[in-house]
């Protein structure tokens, strides 16, 4: 496998053909004190106990991509909580570029095609008082494999369908080595976006993301720790959060939770 570094976050790969998980691996480096491992990534080939947002299971057989990268930016908390969507942009342009499909975005960050899962991304940030410490940022997408392999395993019923790449292709495989650099490009033009100190680059992100929006104008029902409330989604705020309007016209805005797009049943009788 051969990378080439321009335009990258990337300073170096290490690539394990079968790991526990690659967020674990590049969680116990990024806590290190050291800076030098800032740009580090972890690629695997093989997860044999990937994890996914909300501590769920991540199933992720060979033929996937697998990855965590860990950057310790110089950056303040408040200029990166719009990284979670910057990543699903990098990621949804990345497949729109190499296959010509045109995925969709469920806040915060999942990437779907016709509703089905063909993405997730995992951050695990920590700070120390306004300065951002560590970010850890985990890519699993489903390329070269079968949805029956993921989807025979899982055993929440609340998880969306399943679907990867070579699905959606009709059968046609593509290389995961030429995906992965082209995505690090779009996610390091998308995180310098963020670095920028003016608004500017965040309004680019925003815009971007809620071009590709599938949440804002649908029926929601929230799980925010332990409330759950309805909603129609009606905007995405300056800082990422999802604004919901309830039926009593009470705006809620919110930063981190499960969402559900309702299905709504349309009544056949006018
Ligand atoms: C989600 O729940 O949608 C997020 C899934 C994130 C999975 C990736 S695969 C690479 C990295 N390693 C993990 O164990 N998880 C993340």
């Amino acid at each position: 496998m051969q990378f080439y570094f321009r335009n990258s976050i990337v300073r170096r790969i290490c690539y394990y053909s079968e790991v526990d998980s690659t967020q674990s691996i590049a969680l116990s480096l990024a806590k290190k004190k050291s800076r030098d491992t800032h740009g580090t990534l972890i690629l695997a080939g093989l997860q044999k106990n990937g994890r996914g947002r909300y501590d769920r299971q991540w199933i992720s057989p060979s033929g996937g991509i697998w990855f965590s990268l860990i950057l310790k930016p110089r950056m303040l908390v408040e200029q990166i909580t719009l990284l979670p969507l910057a990543v699903a942009v990098a990621v949804a342009e990345a497949i729109t570029t190499k296959t010509k499909l045109n995925p969709k975005l469920k806040w915060p960050n999942d990437v779907l095609i016709d509703g089905k899962k063909l993405s997730g991304i995992l951050l695990d940030i920590d700070t120390e008082g306004e300065k951002v410490d560590y970010v850890v940022i985990g890519i699993g997408i489903n390329v070269n494999v079968d949805s029956s392999q993921i989807s025979s395993k899982i055993v929440s019923s609340d998880e969306l369908p399943i679907t990867s790449l070579k699905e959606e292709m009709s059968g046609s495989t593509i290389c995961r080595t030429e995906f992965i650099q082209l995505l690090l490009e779009k996610l390091n033009y998308y995180f310098t976006q963020l670095e920028d100190k003016e608004s500017e680059g965040r309004k680019i992100v925003l815009s971007k993301y809620k071009e590709l929006s599938d949440t804002i104008g649908k029926e929601v029902s929230v799980k925010d720790q332990d409330e759950v409330f309805e909603g129609t989604a009606v905007d995405i705020d300056y800082d990422g959060s999802l604004v919901v309007r309830k039926s009593n016209n009470y705006i809620h805005r919110v930063v981190s939770a499960d969402l559900f797009v309702r299905r709504i049943k349309i009544n056949q009788k006018m």
